[in-house]
């Protein structure tokens, strides 16, 4: 299994995430970090550390959601670079918790 980042976490990139995991397998976008499935070591320590709760195992993913988010996190993370250290959360971040879509509106629109 793997931990997934998805979707709340675009536009709000609070980066809490990065400070706790072990492996330092976050790697981060313009506007959104993934996991990297093959160096996640499944801890789960990442996923209280969220404020928005964008971390979820793959296995509490619906099928046709996990195929897509773990797509989206495997592909994203052999391109982006590598994220070590917290940072501050973007701007606008209370405002974007919790609006839908927003992968395919800002990362692949
Ligand atoms: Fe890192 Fe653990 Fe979260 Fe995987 S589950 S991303 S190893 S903190
Ligand atoms: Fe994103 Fe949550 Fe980490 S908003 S950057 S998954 S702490």
């Amino acid at each position: 299994m793997t931990y997934l980042v998805t979707d709340n976490c675009v536009k709000c990139k609070h980066t809490d995430c990065v400070a706790v995991c072990p492996v330092d397998c976050f790697y981060e976008g313009e506007d959104a970090l993934v996991i990297n499935p093959d160096e996640c070591i499944d801890c789960g320590v990442c996923v209280p550390e969220c404020p928005v709760d964008a971390i979820v195992a793959d296995t509490d993913l619906p099928e046709s959601e996990l195929i897509i988010w773990m797509e989206r996190n495997t592909k994203y993370s052999e391109v982006w670079p590598n994220i070590v250290e917290q940072k501050d959360p973007l701007p606008d971040a209370d405002t974007w918790n919790g609006v839908p879509d927003k992968w395919e509106t800002f990362v692949e629109s």
